[in-house]
C-alpha cells in the first residue's frame, strides 16, 4: 500500500497534487508521501510483534534529514554506514545510542565519532577492524561495544551488484571462520561482544533466502549466546517492493487480488517465515530494512523537455536525468513512468525515456509504453523513494534535485534545489592560474 493515486485525473501524494509541487518548486523533484513511511513502519513492526524488535532504519536508502526525524519520530533507531551518516541521525534528533555502525571500510575518525556518539554496536566485518576498534576504544578509555557480520553464504537470488551473502562478496566473515573471530574478539581488552549480524542482500522477492540464512546461522547464534552472553541477533535488511505494477500495488485489494504464486513479498509473509525460527532465540532482534520503508513511498517528478521523434524510434527527453536517478543506468532497475495528469482518451505512445545528460547510458527505459505525454507535462518515475536522491550527482554540473515531504493536505520542501552558488561552494581557482 502506498498514498499516490488518481483523484479524478490528477495523481496525487496523499491529500497534494503532484502539478501542485511542481508549479511552486519545478522539476525534478523528489516527493515523499509521510502516510506511506508511517504505515509501512507500523507494519513490519506489527508482522514481527511478540518479539523484542528493534527496527534500524537503513539509512543509506534515503537519508534526508526530514526523513530521519519521521523516523525517529516513529520509534525507529538507524543502521548507518557512515560519519556523515551518524551526523544525519545527530542533527535530525535521532537516537544514536540505539543505532548501529556497518560498513566494511571505518576510518579511524569514524570509529572514534561513534564511540563518542555511544553507538549500540559496531558491526564489524574482518579481523583487522577489531583490531581497530579495539585499540581506538582504548585510546578514549571506553569500551566499544560490537558484532561480527557473518556471511551465510546464501544466494539472494537478486541483481548481483546488491546481492551481498554469497562467499565471494567483500561483506562480513565466513560462517566457517566466524567461531574464530568471535574468539578473537573476546581477547581485546577494549571491545564488548553484544550481538551477531548477518545481511543476504537487498530488493530480495522471495522468503525463501531469508529463511534458508537465518536457519544456516541459528546453531551458532545459540552457541554465542552460551560462550559470550550475547543479547541481540540482527537479520539486516532486504526486503523488496513492487518496482513493476507499482501505482496500481498502492490499491487496497491489489495484493489479495493476485495469484498466490505471482504475490510479491509482504511484510506479514517475512514476519510468519521468520517469527517461529527467532522467537525461542530469546534474543533482541534487530532488522535493518531500507527500501521497503521509503522505497514506494516516494517519487520522482519531472518535466518533458521535447518529444523526439527519430528513425522507427521516438525518444521521451526528460528535464531528470541519471544523475538525479541512477537506479536505471546502473542495475537496469526498472522505475514505472505515469503521467501527472492522465488522460485515457489519448493514445499510447512508445518511447526511449532518456535525460539531458551527453551520454547514452542516461536512459531510464527503452522501448516503454505509455500514455502519449507532449512538451511541458509532468510525469512521475514511481517508487523512487529508496535509493533515489541518496545516489545521485552532480553529473553534468545539474543541481541536486528538490525534496518535498507530503503529510496529508500539507507539503513543505524539505530540500531545496541546490544553487549554482552551493555547488561551487568549496572550489576555488588557485593563484598559480590568476591572470
Ligand atoms: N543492512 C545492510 C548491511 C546493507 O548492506 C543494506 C543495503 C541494508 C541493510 C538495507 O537493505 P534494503 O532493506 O534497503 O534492501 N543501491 C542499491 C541497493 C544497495 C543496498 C546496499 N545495502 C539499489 O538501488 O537497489
Amino acid at each position: 500500500m502506498h498514498h499516490f493515486s488518481y483523484v479524478g485525473q490528477k495523481l496525487q501524494c496523499e491529500g497534494v497534487e503532484l502539478s501542485a509541487i511542481a508549479a511552486l518548486h519545478g522539476t525534478p523533484t523528489y516527493v515523499y508521501s509521510a502516510q506511506t513511511i508511517a504505515d509501512n513502519y507500523r507494519r513490519l513492526a506489527a508482522s514481527l510483534s511478540g518479539l523484542d524488535l528493534r527496527i534500524c532504519y537503513a539509512m543509506k536508502a534515503n537519508s534526508t534529514l526530514a526523513i530521519v526525524r519521521h523516523f525517529a519520530n516513529l520509534g525507529a533507531a538507524f543502521d548507518l554506514v557512515s560519519g556523515g551518516e551518524l551526523q544525519r541521525v545527530i542533527a535530525a534528533g535521532g537516537r544514536a545510542q540505539d543505532s548501529v555502525f556497518a560498513g566494511v571500510g571505518k576510518t579511524d575518525a569514524e570509529i572514534r565519532r561513534g564511540l563518542e556518539a555511544s553507538v549500540y554496536s559496531f558491526h564489524v566485518e574482518s579481523e583487522p577492524e577489531l583490531e581497530r576498534i579495539n585499540h581506538i576504544a582504548g585510546q578514549l578509555g571506553r569500551i566499544a561495544p560490537i558484532a561480527i557480520r557473518i556471511n551465510p553464504d546464501v544466494d539472494a537470488q537478486t541483481h548481483a551488484k546488491i546481492t551481498t551473502g554469497k562467499s565471494e562478496n567483500k561483506f562480513g566473515i565466513p560462517l566457517k571462520f566466524a567461531a574464530e573471530a568471535y574468539a578473537a574478539a573476546a581477547k581485546f581488552p577494549h571491545l564488548r561482544i553484544r550481538g551477531v549480524q548477518m545481511h543476504i542482500g537487498s530488493q530480495l522477492t522471495q522468503v525463501g533466502p531469508f529463511v534458508e540464512a537465518v536457519k544456516k546461522v541459528l546453531p551458532f547464534v545459540l552457541e554465542l549466546k552460551r560462550l559470550y552472553g550475547i543479547e541481540y541477533f540482527s537479520v539486516g535488511g532486504g526486503i523488496g517492493i513492487v518496482y513493476q505494477d507499482a501505482l496500481a500495488s498502492g490499491s487496497a485489494g491489489w495484493w489479495d487480488a493476485k495469484p498466490a504464486g505471482e504475490r510479491p513479498l509482504t511484510p506479514e509473509i517475512y514476519g510468519s517465515a521468520l517469527k517461529p525460527l527467532l522467537a525461542p532465540l530469546g534474543l533482541r532482534i534487530l532488522l535493518e530494512p531500507g527500501r521497503f520503508l521509503v522505497g514506494n513511498a516516494g517519487v520522482l517528478v519531472s518535466r518533458v523537455e521535447y518529444v523526439k521523434r527519430g528513425q522507427g524510434k521516438t525518444f521521451l527527453i526528460l528535464d531528470a536525468a541519471m544523475n538525479d536517478l541512477v537506479r536505471p543506468a546502473m542495475y537496469e532497475a526498472y522505475h514505472e513512468l505515469v503521467p501527472v495528469v492522465r488522460d485515457t482518451a489519448r493514445p499510447a505512445l512508445k518511447a526511449d525515456i532518456v535525460g539531458p545528460v551527453c551520454e547514452s547510458g542516461d536512459c531510464f527505459a527503452k522501448d516503454r509504453v505509455m500514455q502519449e505525454v507532449g512538451e511541458g507535462e509532468l510525469v512521475a518515475f514511481m517508487s523512487a523513494g529508496a535509493y533515489g536522491y541518496t545516489m545521485a550527482s552532480r553529473y553534468n554540473t545539474r543541481a541536486m534535485p528538490a525534496e518535498v515531504l507530503v503529510s496529508g493536505n500539507r507539503f513543505e520542501l524539505v530540500n531545496a534545489r541546490e544553487s549554482f552558488d552551493s555547488m561551487v561552494a568549496g572550489e576555488k581557482i588557485p593563484g598559480f592560474l590568476q591572470r
